[in-house]
C-alpha cells in the first residue's frame, strides 16, 4: 500500500537539496596518486596501458609535482622501474635506488608533498616474483629481510609512510621492528592487507615491468573467494602493527571494504587498480561509457562502502570533481 506522506523524491527535487542530503561526503585530501619513477634521464613518457598516467625519470618528476600541485593533491605513492634487475632484488633497497632517487627529489621540489613508497621486490627481481626464491617458490621468511631493507632504505630517502604490497606472512611486524630500531617510530606503515591475486593487475605489470616470467602469485595474494581470510589478513596487520588497511583492488572488492570498516577502528584505504582505470579509459575510448560520469560514480561507491582513502590513477580528476561539487 502506498503511503502517500513519505516520498523519498521530496530529497531529490533539486541539485541544489540533493548536494544538501548527501549521505557519503569525500575530500580530495582522501586521495592518493600512484607514480612510476623510472631510472635515466629526459624521461617523460605516457604508459600505453595506462592512458593519462606516465613514467617519470627522476630529472622530470617536477611535471608530476606541478599536476598534482595544479589539482591541489599533495599525496602520491611511488613505484619504481629499475635499469637492472637481479635474483634477489637489491635494487629495492638499494641507497641510489629508483625509488630512493624519486623520494629526494619530490621532497626537493615539493616538501609539502606526502610521499608514500609501494614496497615490494617485483620491480626488482630478475625473475618477477614479489621475493627471495626457493626453487619456484617465494621463501617467506627470507624475504622478510629484504622487505624490511627495502622499507628502511624508503624511509632512510626521506620516505613519509611505506606501504608493503609483498602479502609474505609478518612483513608488517618485520618493518615496524626495522624501522623503529633504526629511529623511525613515527613512519606509519599502510598494509596491503586484504590483497588479492587478480587479472586486474595487469595494465600495472606492464607498467612496471613486473610480470613474473613464470606462474602465477597465487601462493602469496589472496584467493578471491575468500572474505573472511581477507579480514583475517586485516586483523593480523592489525596485531602486528598497521596504521592504515588496504583492500584491493577496489569495485570488484567492495563487500570487503565494507566489512573491514566495520571490524576495524584504523582508516581504511582502497586501491582502484590498474585494471579498473584501464577499462573505463579502453570503454570511453570505444565510445561506450562517459568516462566522468563513471569516474566518479564509482569513486563515490567506494567511499560509500567505507573508504577512508583512495589510491586511484584517477586523483587529479577527482580532486577537481569533488572541487566542483560533482561528488562529495
Ligand atoms: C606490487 C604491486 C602491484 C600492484 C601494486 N603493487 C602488482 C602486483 O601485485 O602484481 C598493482 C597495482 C595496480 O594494478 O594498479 N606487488
Amino acid at each position: 500500500m502506498f503511503n502517500d506522506i513519505i516520498r523519498p523524491r521530496r530529497l531529490r527535487t533539486s541539485d541544489n537539496l540533493r548536494r544538501l542530503v548527501r549521505e557519503t561526503r569525500i575530500s580530495p585530501e582522501s586521495l592518493i596518486w600512484p607514480i612510476f619513477v623510472v631510472e635515466g634521464e629526459n624521461i617523460y613518457q605516457e604508459i600505453e596501458s595506462l592512458p593519462g598516467q606516465y613514467h617519470y625519470s627522476p630529472d622530470q618528476l617536477y611535471r608530476m609535482v606541478e599536476r598534482a600541485q595544479e589539482h591541489g593533491v599533495s599525496r602520491v605513492i611511488l613505484f619504481g622501474l629499475p635499469k637492472d634487475k637481479d635474483e634477489c632484488g637489491s635494487g629495492a633497497w638499494a641507497e641510489d635506488g629508483i625509488v630512493q632517487q624519486g623520494i629526494r627529489k619530490i621532497k626537493e621540489l615539493a616538501p609539502e608533498m606526502y610521499v608514500v613508497t609501494d614496497v615490494c621486490m617485483c620491480e626488482y627481481t630478475s625473475h618477477g616474483h614479489c621475493g627471495i626464491l626457493c626453487g619456484r617458490d617465494v621463501d617467506n621468511d627470507k624475504t622478510l629481510e629484504v622487505l624490511a631493507k627495502t622499507a628502511l632504505s624508503h624511509a632512510r630517502a626521506g620516505a613519509d609512510m611505506v606501504a608493503p604490497s609483498d602479502m609474505m606472512d609478518g612483513r608488517v611486524a618485520a618493518i615496524r621492528s626495522i624501522l623503529d630500531e633504526n629511529g623511525f617510530q613515527n613512519i606509519p606503515i599502510m598494509a596491503y592487507s586484504a590483497k588479492f591475486a587478480s587479472y586486474f593487475y595487469g595494465p600495472f605489470r606492464e607498467a612496471a615491468g613486473s610480470a613474473p616470467s613464470f606462474g602465477d602469485r597465487r601462493s602469496y595474494q589472496m584467493d578471491p573467494h575468500n572474505g573472511r581470510e581477507a579480514m583475517r589478513e586485516c586483523e593480523l596487520d592489525v596485531t602486528e602493527g598497521a596504521d592504515i588497511l588496504m583492500v584491493k583492488p577496489a569495485l570488484a572488492y567492495l563487500d570487503l571494504v565494507h566489512e573491514a570498516r566495520q571490524r576495524f577502528d584504523l582508516p581504511i584505504a582502497c586501491y582502484a587498480v590498474s585494471g579498473e582505470y584501464a577499462m573505463v579509459k579502453a570503454a570511453a575510448k570505444a565510445g561506450l561509457i562517459d568516462e566522468y560520469g563513471v569516474m566518479c560514480e564509482s569513486a563515490v561507491c567506494m567511499y560509500r562502502a567505507g573508504a577512508d582513502i583512495l589510491i586511484t590513477y584517477y586523483a587529479c580528476e577527482l580532486a577537481d570533481a569533488i572541487r566542483k561539487g560533482d561528488i562529495g
